[in-house]
C-alpha cells in the first residue's frame, strides 16, 4: 500500500501537473471550549486530509505512560481539575504517515479582576475566544457592571453573520435594561436614582415558550417574552463593551461603554434563581459555556485586566 502509493506521487511528478496532496493536518478541541473544574471535559484529536484508518497516542509532557492508545481519537474527563492541567499530544497514525497536535490545557480564572475601559472609544473591546457548539434553544447570560453613564451603551453584544444583535445586553438608559434576541428586544425597568453601585445582571431565554427571565442583583423581575420558537445560531462573534453594527458600519463609540465589566457567563441552559445567587459568588453550579472561573478572551484596544 505505502510502496504503490509512493509510486503514484513519482508518476503524477513525472508526468506534469499534479492535483495538490491535500495535507494532513492534526488539531485538538477542547469540548466545552472553556473547560469548568469538576465538570466533565472531553479533548478530541481532529484530524484532516487523511481518510484512512487512524491510530491516536495520547500523551501529557512530563508524563513517562502514554494516557491512552487505540482508535480512539477523545480523551474523557469525568471531573476536569487541577491535576489534569498541561500539555497533550496526541500522534495520530494514518495511511499517509502520522501528524502531531498539542494542547494546553489550563484554566484562566478571572476571579478578583476587572475588565477597565477607560474611554469612550469604537476601537476598544473584549473579544470572547468560546462560543457555543450547537444552536441554542435556551440561553442565560449573566454580567457585572460598574458605571456612571447614562447615555445607552452595550454591555455583550453576540453578533452573528445575518443578526447583528443575534444577542445584545444593553443598557438604554439609567432606568432601562434591554435584552436583544434575534434582532427584536424586551425592556427591563429598573429602580433608578438609587445611590450608584455595580450592578449585576442575568438573563434567560427559552424558545419553546419566548421566557425572557431577568434577574437585577440577584432579584427575579416579572418574566416576560420574545421570540418564541426562534433558534439562536452559534456561529457568533462575542464582544464585551461595544456594539457591533452591520459589518459595513462597524462598531459605534456612541455604543462603546466606559467603566468596568467582570464576572460574565454564558449558559446554554435557563437558569433558577437559585443558581443566580450562587453566580453572585461565581459559584456556578451548572457548567457554563465560558465563565469567569475560566474565560477566554483577547482584548482588542484600550482595555484593562485589573484587580
Ligand atoms: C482530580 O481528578 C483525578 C481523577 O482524574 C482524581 O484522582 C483527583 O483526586 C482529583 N483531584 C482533585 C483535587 O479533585
Ligand atoms: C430548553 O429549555 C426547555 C425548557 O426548560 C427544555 O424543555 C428544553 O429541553 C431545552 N432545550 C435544550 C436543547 O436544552
Amino acid at each position: 500500500m505505502g510502496k504503490s502509493w509512493l509510486w503514484l506521487v513519482a508518476l503524477a511528478g513525472l508526468f506534469g501537473p499534479s492535483a495538490p496532496q491535500e495535507k494532513v493536518t492534526a488539531r485538538i478541541e477542547a469540548h466545552p471550549p472553556a473547560p469548568t473544574e469538576y465538570h466533565p471535559l472531553t479533548l478530541t484529536c481532529e484530524v484532516s486530509g487523511d481518510p484512512g484508518p487512524q491510530q491516536f497516542l495520547w500523551e501529557k509532557q512530563g508524563s513517562q505512560e502514554p494516557l491512552q492508545k487505540g482508535p480512539d481519537n477523545t480523551l474523557f474527563f469525568p471531573s476536569f481539575n487541577k491535576t489534569h492541567y498541561g500539555t497533550y499530544t496526541c500522534t495520530a497514525t494514518g495511511s499517509q504517515g502520522c501528524v502531531v497536535a498539542t494542547y494546553d490545557l489550563w484554566i484562566n480564572d478571572l476571579i478578583n479582576s476587572v475588565f477597565v475601559f477607560p474611554q469612550e472609544t469604537k476601537d476598544a473591546y473584549v473579544l470572547v475566544k468560546a462560543t457555543p457548539e450547537q444552536p441554542l434553544q435556551n440561553f442565560t447570560v449573566c454580567l457585572r457592571s460598574y458605571t456612571d453613564l447614562t447615555r445607552p451603551y452595550s454591555l455583550f453584544s453576540y453578533a452573528t453573520e445575518a443578526q447583528d444583535n443575534e444577542i445584545l445586553l444593553a443598557k438604554h438608559k439609567p432606568g432601562e435594561y434591554r435584552l436583544y434576541v434575534g434582532g427584536k428586544f424586551v425592556s427591563f425597568r429598573i429602580p433608578k436614582g438609587s445611590q450608584m453601585g455595580s450592578e449585576h445582571i442575568c438573563t434567560s431565554w427559552e424558545s419553546t415558550t419566548g421566557i425572557v427571565g431577568f434577574w437585577f442583583n440577584g432579584k427575579p423581575w416579572p418574566r416576560k417574552g420574545l421570540q418564541k420558537g426562534y433558534t439562536v445560531s452559534h456561529r457568533a462573534v462575542i464582544l464585551l463593551g461595544q456594539q457591533q453594527g452591520s459589518y459595513e458600519a462597524g462598531i459605534d463609540a456612541k455604543r462603546s461603554f466606559t467603566g468596568e465589566i467582570s464576572d460574565v457567563y454564558m449558559w446554554d441552559v435557563g437558569i433558577s434563581t437559585q443558581e443566580v445567587a450562587s453566580i453572585l459568588y461565581n459559584l456556578p453550579v451548572e457548567a457554563p459555556i465560558f465563565g469567569w472561573r475560566n474565560f477566554p478572551y483577547k482584548i482588542e484596544g484600550e482595555v484593562y485586566l485589573k484587580p
